[in-house]
């Protein structure tokens, strides 16, 4: 194991851009019909996260694929000027750079067509080739928006050099491998997947409690499960006792990308606060993500350092 952490979090996960075309409703098979406006826009969960760290102040390590195309050559772009570390970012010529096209309609529905291009080549000799970074580094996240195989190989190579891991289990679809729960350090899911995940209807604050025990039950260390508007529930495997974190009261205006903001922001706590207790870390992950959702966009709505309230940093 190396004690030499110089690199605070590194995220293996998904780079995509979103395509994003407003109408007043969703075509019919078939039919062609006019937007109203378009916008185009840099997502991806693991992405997404990895931007909310290092705006929040962490040195971050991306390793992630994109096309050998004008997508990739953006995106590579928009890592670099953000600051961050993009030697393991790859570009591929062997598919294009994974977009989400996005319809939304004025009646709030939303369809939308994900081609993953590049993200599923994420390998595990990509793994290999970024493994002296990964030993550096104090956090690793991952999702499963990539190969899960690879996530699942990627947190393993994380726990041999002694990185804390934070799993989160989005976009979970069905069942896991059960040593996703065993694997990481900090398991973190939304309602959804704390649903699909334990079969538990996940409606109230209550149904939660119950779905963090049983993920508890399935061999989590740590559990947080994020709830919209509730904020967040806590518990570890040590004190089974759930903490309720309540979140911090705004009027939203787009959610999206509230939970990646979250993670990404606790990952910054974890890997450049250990002086603060990880309560206190989630309490003010609850605010970033709070912030972000008073702002329409993914990452369009995460604010830097510098915007976020001095407290957040204290
Ligand atoms: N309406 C809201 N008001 C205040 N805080 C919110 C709101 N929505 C989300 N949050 C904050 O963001 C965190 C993550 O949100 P959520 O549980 O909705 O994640 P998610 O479902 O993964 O998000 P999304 O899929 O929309 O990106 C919550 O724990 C909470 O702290
Ligand atoms: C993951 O690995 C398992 C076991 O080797 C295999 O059956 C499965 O198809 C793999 N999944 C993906 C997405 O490659
Ligand atoms: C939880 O996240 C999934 C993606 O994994 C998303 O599809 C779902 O809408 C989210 N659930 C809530 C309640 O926000």
């Amino acid at each position: 194991m190396s004690d030499d952490k110089s690199i605070d979090v590194v995220v293996v996960g998904s780079s995509i851009i979103d395509l994003i075309s407003y109408t007043q409703r969703q075509p019919k098979p078939g039919e062609t019909i006019k937007g109203s406006k378009f916008c185009k826009g840099f997502g991806g969960k693991g992405a997404n996260q990895c931007v909310m760290a290092r705006y929040m102040g962490a040195e971050c390590v991306m390793v992630s694929k994109l096309g050998k195309d004008d997508f990739g050559n953006e995106y590579m772009k928009n890592f670099k000027d953000i600051g961050m570390i993009t030697d393991y970012v790859k570009q591929t010529a062997e598919a294009s750079t994974a977009t989400a096209a996005i319809t939304v309609s004025e009646d709030g529905q939303n369809c939308i067509v994900i081609v993953t291009g590049a993200c599923d080549l994420i390998s595990e000799a990509d793994l290999q080739a970024a493994e002296s970074v990964i030993q550096k580094s104090k956090v690793m996240i991952c999702q499963l928006e990539i190969n899960v195989n690879i996530s699942l190989f990627a947190m393993k190579m994380a726990k041999k050099h002694g990185v804390k891991t934070i799993f989160n289990s989005a976009p979970a679809e069905c069942d896991i491998d059960p040593e996703f729960y065993t694997v990481c350090d900090i398991f973190c899911a939304n309602e959804t997947e704390a649903e699909i995940l334990t079969g538990l209807n996940v409606v109230s604050l209550d149904d939660g409690k119950k779905a963090v025990t049983a993920l508890l039950d399935k061999g989590c260390s740590t559990v947080i499960l994020t709830f919209g508007e509730h904020g967040s529930l806590y518990a570890t495997a040590k004190d089974r006792n759930i903490v309720h974190v309540p979140s911090f009261p705004v009027v939203p205006v787009d959610t999206t990308g509230a939970g990646d903001a979250f993670l990404g922001s606790l990952a910054y706590y974890v890997a450049c606060r250990p002086d603060i207790s990880i309560l206190e870390a989630i309490k003010r992950s609850n605010r970033v993500a709070a912030i972000t959702v008073q702002y329409p966009g993914t990452q369009l709505s995460y604010k830097k350092r510098n915007e976020l309230p001095k407290e957040l940093f204290e």
